[in-house]
């Protein structure tokens, strides 16, 4: 079953003058199935941020569909999108997004303080999450006693905290060591495992490579996409560095 469909996506930019257009996304069409795990990758400026934006629902397209789990996004209310995106989607940005004068406690509490939740189920489904992503020892602190992959990690027990239908990661390796990513790399194929659907732009090969399916995204389309299928992750590397040299030295979509 496909729990995103994108179809026909369009964004244009235009300044207030209206003098200048920039069309960041032309026409993009795919799917996610349930429990997949899917990585984009594209250059600076291909439209990836401005597809997560859409998907999220914190921007509208020009024109084209988006449906998340049977929901038409058009069609929800002005007054209901901030629910909609609490209760169907997780976040994991590259630079974590946590605020610095809550606990890691706290941060991870926080989508569901903001849904209204009692305290005793909030702590129900946090402590086997953070058991999950060994984060346990560490909620009491704040994100300026621990190190950027610990802060990674409480950002993705805050993502998985409200058991979103997709979690929407932004290079979420973007700003880690390389420990720290391939921890994370390794968390992310874990909870895939355990069912997360999981939507991931990244500029990293690596990351990518954990995914079962890659999208280069290219001027505002899906310009090629790739299947890990039985492939090793190392294997699954080679391809995909391949595909973006093929890219980038114009190879013919066709
Ligand atoms: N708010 C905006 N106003 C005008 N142009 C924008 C805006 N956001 C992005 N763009 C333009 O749209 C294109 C795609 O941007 P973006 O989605 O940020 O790409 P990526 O995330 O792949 O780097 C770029 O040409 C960018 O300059
Ligand atoms: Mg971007």
């Amino acid at each position: 079953m496909s729990i995103l469909e994108v179809s026909g996506l369009r964004k244009v930019y235009t300044t207030r003058l209206g003098g200048n257009r920039v069309e960041a996304l032309r026409n993009v069409n795919f799917s996610v199935e349930n429990g997949e795990y899917v990585a984009i990758m594209g250059e600076s400026g291909s439209g990836k941020t401005t597809l997560l934006n859409i998907l999220a629902a914190l921007d509208k397209p020009t024109s084209g569909v988006v449906v998340l789990d049977g929901q038409n996004l058009a069609k929800i209310k002005e007054s209901q999108v901030a629910t909609f995106r609490r209760d169907n989607l997780g976040f994991v940005f590259q630079d974590f997004n946590l605020l610095d004068t809550f606990s890691l406690e706290d941060n991870i509490y926080l989508p569901l303080v903001l849904a209204g939740r009692p305290y005793r189920e909030m702590k129900e489904r946090l402590d086997p999450i953070a058991q999950r992503l060994g984060i346990t020892e560490l909620l009491k602190k704040y994100p300026y006693e621990v190190s950027g992959g610990q802060k990674q990690r409480a950002a993705v027990a805050r993502a998985l905290i409200t058991n979103p239908k997709l979690i929407l990661a932004d290079e979420p390796t973007g700003a880690l060591d390389s420990k720290s990513t391939d921890e994370l790399l390794e968390l992310f194929g874990e909870i895939n495992k355990y069912g997360q659907t999981i939507l991931m732009v990244t500029h990293s090969v690596k990351a990518a490579s954990h995914a079962g399916r890659v999208m280069f995204i290219k001027d505002g389309e899906v310009f090629h996409q790739i299947y890990r299928a039985n492939n090793t992750i190392q294997q699954f590397y080679q391809k995909i560095s391949d595909t973006l040299t093929m890219l980038a030295t114009g190879g013919d979509r066709r």
